[in-house]
C-alpha cells in the first residue's frame, strides 16, 4: 500500500506552496465569493493555502480532506493565525454535512484527483447536493499534455536548516481509454548526506476535455457554466496549458 499526501508529502506542499501562495487563483477565488454573505466549502482543502486568505478576508469558509496530515498541517497553520474553522476529515464521493452552501470551491486541479469516472461522478452530485439554492460550484482543472509512460521529472528543495528534499515522479500507468495517468511520487529527506525519510506516493490524475465537463455538469443538473481560462473571466481557453475554471450554478 503506498502513501497518499502523507507526512512528507504535505509537509512539502506547506513548505513548497505557503499560505497565500497563488497561481493567481488566491486572488480569482477572493474576487468570485466577494458577494458571498453564506457559508462556503472548500474539499481537499490541504493546508490551507487558500481557505485561510479567504477566512482572514471575512468570508465563512468550512474545509475538509481526506488526509490526516493535511488537516493537522491546516489545524496548526490555523492555530497560528488565530483562526477557528470547521475542519473535518472526508471524501469528496461521500461527505455529508447538514449546512447547505451558497459555493464549493475546487482550486489548482484538485478535482482531478478522483481519476474514477464513477467516483467523480458521486462527488459532483454530492457537491450539488450541498448547494443552496443557486448556489455556485467553481472548479478549476488542466489538461495533460505530457503523458508518455515513463516519463519522470525531479526536483529538489532546501529548507533553511540545509535539510534537502527530493522529489522524484515518474509515470507508470497511462489509461486513454478511461482518460487517466497513475504516477508514483518518491519523497527523500536528507540531511548531511544521510536518508532521514522516505515515502514512496500513489498519484492518478484523471483529465477531461473542456466541452465533456461542461456537459458532465449540465447532466447532473448544473446550469449557467461560465468557462475561464487562466483566471480571467469568461474567457474560453485557447491554449492547452491553461489552467480552465468552471462556474455552474445550482437552480433548484
Ligand atoms: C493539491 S492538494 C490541494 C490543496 C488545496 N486545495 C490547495 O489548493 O492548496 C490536494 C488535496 O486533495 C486531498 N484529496 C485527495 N483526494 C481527496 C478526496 N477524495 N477527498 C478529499 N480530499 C482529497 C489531498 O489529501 C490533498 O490535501
Amino acid at each position: 500500500m503506498l502513501s497518499y499526501y502523507g507526512r512528507l508529502s504535505s509537509e512539502l506542499y506547506d513548505m513548497d506552496k505557503p499560505i497565500g501562495s497563488s497561481f493567481g487563483d488566491v486572488e480569482f477565488y477572493m474576487n468570485r465569493l466577494e458577494s458571498c454573505k453564506g457559508p462556503i466549502l472548500e474539499p481537499a482543502t490541504g493546508t490551507g493555502r487558500i481557505l485561510i486568505p479567504l477566512l482572514e478576508k471575512g468570508l465563512n469558509v468550512d474545509g475538509f480532506d481526506s488526509s490526516k496530515d493535511m488537516l493537522n498541517i491546516c489545524e496548526n497553520n490555523c492555530r497560528k493565525r488565530d483562526l477557528n474553522p470547521k475542519l473535518f476529515e472526508a471524501k469528496m464521493e461521500s461527505f455529508l454535512q447538514d449546512t447547505k452552501y451558497d459555493a464549493i470551491i475546487l482550486p489548482t486541479g484538485t478535482f482531478l484527483l478522483l481519476h474514477k469516472r464513477a467516483d467523480s461522478i458521486k462527488a459532483l452530485k454530492n457537491f450539488y447536493k450541498h448547494l443552496s439554492k443557486d448556489g455556485r460550484l467553481i472548479v478549476d482543472m488542466s489538461l495533460q499534455t505530457d503523458i508518455a509512460i515513463g516519463t519522470v521529472s525531479t526536483r529538489t528543495w532546501e529548507y533553511s536548516n540545509g535539510d534537502i528534499i527530493t522529489l522524484e515522479n515518474k509515470i507508470v500507468e497511462v489509461d486513454y481509454i478511461n482518460q487517466y495517468t497513475i504516477s508514483h511520487g518518491r519523497y527523500e529527506k536528507w540531511r548531511e548526506g544521510v536518508l532521514l525519510q522516505t515515502e514512496l506516493e500513489y498519484f492518478p490524475l484523471r483529465w477531461y476535455g473542456v466541452e465533456e465537463f461542461k456537459l458532465i455538469l449540465e447532466s447532473i443538473g448544473f446550469k449557467n457554466i461560465m468557462i475561464s481560462s487562466d483566471y480571467k473571466l469568461g474567457q474560453y481557453p485557447t491554449n492547452s496549458e491553461e489552467i480552465i475554471t468552471f462556474e455552474a450554478v445550482a437552480i433548484k
